[in-house]
C-alpha cells in the first residue's frame, strides 16, 4: 500500500517529539509533506527549533519545517514548561539544527499546499493548540476539500482536565481555535485524555525502546524518561501518558484504537471551564456528528508499533 500523505502540526514538546520521531521513522507508511509548528508548550521560536533538532536526529532533513502562529486567536498565551522543561524537550541534549526552517509562514504554506492537493488526499495531524489550523480554515475555508481528516490530540470527557479541572491543555491554550476546527464539515478524529491516558510509557517499555540503540530510539527513551519522573505523572511505575504519538499510531495502524461518533462544542468564555470539550454522543441532540472520539487504545500494540518503526529509523 502506498504511504499516506500527511501534514503534521505540532508544538514540540516532549510527547510531540516522540510523535515526530515515530512519523519520521515510519516512512514506509507515512509521506510527511511538511511539519508546521505553533506556539504552545513553549514559544513558537522554540517549537520550530525543537522540530529541527528532532528532524536532524531522525536523519529526515528531506521534510521541510514551517514556523507558525506565535499566539492564540484571542486568549493570552499559556505555555506548559512545567511538563516539558525550559527547552521544551525535557533534558534531551540540544544543538542548533544545521538546516533552518523554511521562510514561508506555516499558515501560508498550509493554505497553498491544501489548495493545490487533490480532494481528500491529505491527513492533517495536530498535536498542539489548533491556532495554525484554525487560522488557515478561517482565511481559506475551501482548504477542507483536500483534507481526508484532521486527527488531533486534544480534549477530555470522562478523564477530566489536565490543565484545569475541566480542560485539556491543547484546547485550553486556544479554545477559540478549537471551536473553529470542531465546527467544520471535515471529519475529525479526536484523541482526548480519555484514550491517551490508557497508553502509558512504563519503565519496561522505555527500556525496550532504548535497547534499539539508534539515535531516534535513544532520543525517544530520553524524552519518555523525562516525562515519567514529572510529579504530575507519578508514580513513575505507571508511566507517563503517551499523548501525541496516538494520532500518528492511528494513521499507521487504525485498528489500535476504538471510537464513538459525536459532536463537540468548546467552552470559550467561562473563566472556570474555558477549554472544556462538550462531547455529545446523542445524534438527535447534536446532528452534526463529524467527530470520532477515541474511547479505547491497545497500549501494548502501540508500543510494539513504536518499537518496530523506531527499529527501522535511519534506514532508507
Ligand atoms: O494535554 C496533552 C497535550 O498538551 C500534548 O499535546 C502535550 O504536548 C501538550 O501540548
Ligand atoms: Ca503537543
Amino acid at each position: 500500500m502506498s504511504p499516506l500523505t500527511v501534514i503534521f502540526d505540532c508544538d514540540p514538546g516532549v510527547d510531540d517529539g516522540v510523535a515526530l520521531l515515530l512519523a519520521f521513522a515510519a516512512r514506509d507508511a507515512l509521506k510527511v509533506l511538511g511539519i508546521t509548528t505553533v506556539a504552545g508548550n513553549v514559544s513558537a521560536k522554540l517549537t520550530a527549533r525543537n522540530a529541527g533538532v528532532l528532524r536532524e536526529i531522525a536523519l529526515r532533513e528531506d521534510v521541510p519545517i514551517y514556523a507558525g502562529c506565535e499566539r492564540p486567536l484571542k486568549r493570552s498565551p499559556i505555555e506548559a514548561g512545567h511538563f516539558h522543561g525550559e527547552s521544551g524537550l525535557g533534558d534531551l541534549p540540544l544543538f542548533e539544527p544545521r538546516h533552518a526552517v523554511e521562510a514561508e509562514h506555516a499558515v501560508d504554506w498550509l493554505i497553498q499546499t491544501l489548495l493545490a492537493a487533490p480532494a481528500r488526499s491529505i491527513a492533517l495531524v495536530a498535536t498542539g493548540p489548533l491556532t495554525n489550523v484554525a487560522t488557515a480554515l478561517l482565511r481559506e475555508p475551501s482548504i477542507t476539500n483536500a483534507i481526508r481528516e484532521i486527527a488531533i490530540m486534544g480534549g477530555a470527557r470522562s478523564e477530566g482536565g489536565n490543565i484545569t479541572a475541566s480542560a485539556e491543555y491543547n484546547i485550553y491554550a486556544d479554545p477559540h481555535a478549537a471551536q473553529v476546527v470542531f465546527a467544520t464539515d471535515v471529519e475529525i478524529v479526536a484523541f482526548g485524555l480519555d484514550v491517551t491516558h490508557q497508553v502509558r510509557a512504563t519503565p519496561e517499555r522505555i527500556d525496550t525502546i532504548a535497547r534499539l540503540g539508534n539515535p531516534s530510539a535513544v532520543a525517544t527513551a530520553n524524552l519518555l524518561t523525562f516525562a515519567t519522573y514529572l510529579p504530575a505523572n507519578s508514580p513513575a511505575a505507571q508511566g507517563a501518558p503517551l499523548h501525541d504519538p496516538c494520532p500518528i499510531a492511528w494513521l499507521i495502524e487504525p485498528a489500535l484504537f476504538e471510537f464513538r461518533r459525536c459532536h463537540i462544542e468548546v467552552e470559550t468564555e467561562s473563566t472556570l471551564t474555558a477549554g472544556h470539550t462538550a462531547v455529545e454522543f446523542r445524534a438527535d441532540v447534536a446532528p452534526h456528528q463529524n467527530v470520532r472520539w477515541g474511547v479505547r487504545a491497545n497500549a501494548a500494540g502501540i508500543f510494539d508499533l513504536l518499537h518496530r518503526k523506531l527499529a527501522q529509523s535511519g534506514k532508507a
